[in-house]
């Protein structure tokens, strides 16, 4: 049993991920601006972004002094807790800049070493849709939850019949050899869905919305609340060959469709010349 009670830590995240994600709609109707471009010109970050950010960390740092932070749009600090907030402050931001309803506030109180999300435990997670007005949620060992209804990912699909999550990055260059990769995929399987959210990917799939996700890219703010929502719901949240999920890939859905999904991206990662 974790020292910190997963359940109390799932009610703050819950708690904040509702008014940010209040917040970020708001802003939303009243119109978006592009504060500045990230990694790339297609890497963009809004007002709201950092808004957001401030605003969970602020909520965070009065409840929970001792705990450290890790968000997409600030510098991180470590904390004397043990546990550490994992944040993306507004998932799905090119979806909210044209005003496309998928975008989310994601939270998760992780325990381990900071620095390496190999090492961590995630010990409750929460992704809000504040457009749908959806609460994404699961604590360590609670289970995974839609507001109150109990989720659990879809099971005895098989890979011809799989609907399969991924995304793209915000590199050109990468985001080309992704295209190899979903080429590969997309005969193989039902279809493909890009959605523009890799946390909301993830709750589809712990809601049976999708049946499995594949994405390379990803930032631990991306994936930390979703793939324990994922766990919690039944399923599979990990790289490849059992790995933590992380950059190189993260790939989530029920363990039986994974081990038919997982050797065919593998495979076409190496044969995009992608390093794994
Ligand atoms: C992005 C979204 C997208 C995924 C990208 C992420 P952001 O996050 O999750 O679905 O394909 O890899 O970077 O930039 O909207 O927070
Ligand atoms: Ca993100
Ligand atoms: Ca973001």
């Amino acid at each position: 049993m974790p020292a910190t009670d997963p359940a109390e830590l799932l009610a703050l995240a819950r708690s904040i991920a509702v008014d940010a994600g209040e917040l970020i709609r708001r802003r939303r109707a009243e119109g978006v601006t592009v504060a500045a471009t990230k990694s790339t010109p297609q890497d963009v970050v809004t007002f709201a972004d950092r808004e957001s950010e401030d605003y969970i960390r602020g909520r965070l740092a009065e409840a929970r002094p001792d705990d450290g932070f890790f968000g997409e749009e600030s510098d991180a600090t470590p904390g004397r807790s043990g546990i550490t907030w994992v944040v993306d402050p507004i998932d799905g931001t090119v979806n909210y800049l044209y005003d496309i309803p998928a975008y989310a506030v994601s939270i998760a109180a992780v325990e381990g070493d900071p620095a390496d999300p190999s090492t961590w435990t995630t010990l409750a997670g929460c992704v809000v849709n504040p457009v749908l007005g959806e609460v994404f949620s699961a604590s360590h060992g609670g289970g995974a939850h839609l507001g109150e209804r109990a989720l659990a990912v879809n099971t005895d699909v098989a890979l011809a019949q799989a609907l399969v999550g991924t995304g793209f990055a915000y590199s050109a260059e990468l985001r080309v050899k992704q295209g190899a990769v979903v080429t590969g995929l997309v005969g193989r399987v039902r279809d493909i869905r890009r959605a523009g959210s890799a946390a909301l990917d993830l709750c589809s799939v712990a809601a049976g919305r999708l049946d499995a996700y594949a994405e390379r890219g990803l930032n631990p703010w991306d994936y930390a609340a979703g793939a324990l929502i994922v766990r919690e719901a039944g399923g599979v949240a990990a790289g490849f060959a059992g790995a933590a999920p992380g950059s190189v890939m993260t790939l989530a859905g029920d363990a039986a469709l994974l081990a038919e999904l997982e050797p065919l991206v593998f495979e076409l990662h190496r044969n995009a010349g992608l390093p794994l």
